[in-house]
Formats: C-alpha cells, structure tokens, sequence
C-alpha cells in the first residue's frame, strides 16, 4: 500500500493505493470529518451488490450513521435527476455541513457524488472510492465534478476537491474486460503526455498487468503522480491541466454522437489515433513515433481510428468546454512525454484533420 499526495492549490489530500486500502476508510474518515455524524454512499446497480456493504461496515467503524444512494449504472444516469435526489437523501436524514458524501464507483459514481457534495448546503466534504481503473487513474482524483446534458458531457459541474481517495487494487478483480480496457486509455494518455517510462514499463508488460496486483498498484501509482504533477500547476484547467483533454476533443463527439453508448476510454483512444494521424500528416510527429503509439494502443486491445468526418468533429468540438471564444484548445502530442495546446480555429482544425 502506499501514498500519493495530491497538491491542488484550494487543498492537498493524500491518494491511498494498494490491495486492501478500504480498511483504512474508516480510520481516515474519523481523522479528516472529525464532525462527521451521517454519510450519504452514492454508488451504481453493478457495484453496490459487490462492495457497498463493506463501505458501510468500514464508515460504521468509525462511529458515522450511513445512507445509501443507488441510481442505475451508466452515463444515461448521469443527470441532474440523479443529483437531486442526492440533495433530498441528505436532507430528509437531517444532514449538515460537517457531513459527508461517499462516491464507490467508476467515473459516472465519483463526477455525480463530487458535484452533490460541492453543491449541498454550499459545499461538504467527500470522499472518493472508486472502483473502476478510469476512476482510480482520472476521474476521482483532480477535483472535477459534474454531470451531463442534452448538449454535452460534463457541461455543468464545479471543481470540488475530495478531503481523501481510497484505490483499493483488488476492487479492479470484478472489473469487467472492457471496461478494464477502457481505463487503458486513460493510462496510455498519461503515458502519451507526459511519462515516456510509464510507456516503457506498459511496452514490456506486453498487454499483461491485469493479473498482476503488485504491477498494477505501481501503474495506479504512477499515473495518480502524472496527474497530481499537472493538476498542481493549475487546478481550475486554465492551462496546462488542458493537456489531459489529449484525445478527448474528438473523443467526446463520438461518445456524444453515440448516445453515450461507446465507452470514455475508448472514444478517447480513437480520438488519440486520429490526433497522432494528424500529426503525422502534418508533418509535425516522426511516423516512427506515431508508429509506436498506436501499437502500445492496440496492444491494449484499444481502437486507434473512427470513422467521423473531419466537419462532424469539428462541429461537435465547437459544442465542447473546450472552445474558448472563437477557437478550440487543440492537444498535440509532437514527442511522446511532451504535449502542447495549440489554440485553432474551426477552419484551422478542420484543415488539420482533413486527409
Ligand atoms: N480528466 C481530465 C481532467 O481531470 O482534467
């Protein structure tokens, strides 16, 4: 088991990460909500069979009444509905501000339980345990919230940082296979913009961690620092923090554009290899960079292309959070371990991506 601290400038909280790390909930959620009497669990159909009874014995231990919050697993789920009736959980059990929220899932889980607490009674604290390998890598650490609407993923939300992160490794066991590969893209992303040795280590892994609990904590581990060593130079995604978003410009219009029926991790795989095409095209990315990308993606089980049009992208980007004024915040990766942001406009990108 081991510790990552995660430096946000509004606060730092440590990421716990190892085989068995929810025993330590309790003895954590006594140390940092002392004034903590009632937490709201929020969790989804496919894991609360599996772990939700052992958070509320791990809480319990630590002398906090629990209620429980189950929606429907999947992004359809992941609306204002849903938060709302967190809102009203917590208020008909009489909560206040030193109470808690619990996320126990993947990304849907942990965006949804964050934004209720960031906005109950103006703000309470959360903790976050996710169970999924997107989770445990992006979506539970960094602060960001949120839910969908019609025009888009994630277009409502507030950063809210969580007060501590518990990843325990052998939650990952009952993942099933694709939605263990989906969290690969966010890994590989990481490895992409900026750990060149997390792309070494994942190369001679030769497609084979999941098995592996030892290797897979070291993997959570690296990619939780990646992240914290972006996140702390700029929390609110002003700047740099935009370098995450590596594949995800195209990545979130296909996801949209399916009804959200493809998977995160997957769309944004296929929005990495277009970009890497794109690049290479351009002249700006060595093919045999682009080579080696796109075989760490494959080797993964992962897609490196789609079949959306250089307008459909373009259009669906220009709905994205990540337009600013007239242009959008393209992300290249020119070197692996390097990215930039690139500001373009729609005219720009399109250029960009027609072949
Ligand atoms: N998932 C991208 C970010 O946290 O900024």
């Amino acid at each position: 088991m081991r510790t990552v601290r995660f430096p946000a400038a509004s606060k730092e909280y440590d990421v716990i990460i190892g085989t068995g790390a929810v025993s330590v909930l309790g003895t954590e959620v006594k140390k940092l909500c002392p004034g903590a009497v009632k937490a709201l669990i929020v969790s989804e159909t496919n894991v609360a069979p599996l772990y939700l009874e052992k958070v509320r014995e791990e809480i319990g231990k630590a002398g906090i009444e629990t209620v429980d919050y189950v929606f429907e697993a999947g992004e359809r789920s992941k609306g204002i509905e849903a938060v709302a009736a967190m809102w009203n959980r917590m208020a008909e059990a009489g909560f206040t501000r030193t109470d808690i929220v619990v996320g126990l899932g993947g990304g849907v889980t942990t965006d949804m339980a964050g934004f209720a607490a960031a906005t109950f009674l103006r703000g309470i604290n959360v903790i976050q345990v996710p169970t999924s390998l997107l989770a445990m890598v992006d979506a539970s650490i960094g602060g960001k919230t949120g839910i969908d609407i019609a025009m888009g993923k994630n277009q409502v939300g507030a950063f809210w940082q969580p007060s501590v992160v518990i990843e325990d490794i052998s939650f990952l066991k009952t993942l099933p296979d694709e939605v263990f590969t989906e969290g690969m893209g966010e890994v590989i992303k990481h490895a992409f913009i900026v750990d060149p040795v997390l792309l070494e280590k994942l190369e001679r892994a030769n497609g084979n961690i999941r098995d592996d609990e030892e290797l897979l904590e070291d993997i959570v581990a690296m990619n939780v620092a990646d992240k914290a060593g972006v996140v702390r130079e700029d929390e609110n995604d002003n700047g740099r923090r935009q370098i995450l978003n590596y594949g995800h410009t195209i990545g979130h219009v296909i996801e949209r554009d399916s009804g959200y029926t493809k998977p995160h991790g997957i769309c944004v795989a296929k929005g990495m290899g277009i970009m890497i095409d794109a690049c290479v095209r351009a002249g700006t990315l060595a093919a045999s960079d682009a080579e080696r990308m796109k075989d760490l993606l494959k080797l993964y089980k992962l897609p490196v292309s789609d079949d959306i049009t250089p307008e459909a992208a373009v259009k669906g980007a220009m709905n994205d959070k990540k337009k600013r004024g007239g242009t959008i915040s393209v992300i290249l990766v020119n070197r692996i371990g390097e990215a930039e942001i690139k500001k373009m406009t729609p005219e720009d990108f399109m250029r960009f991506l027609s072949k």
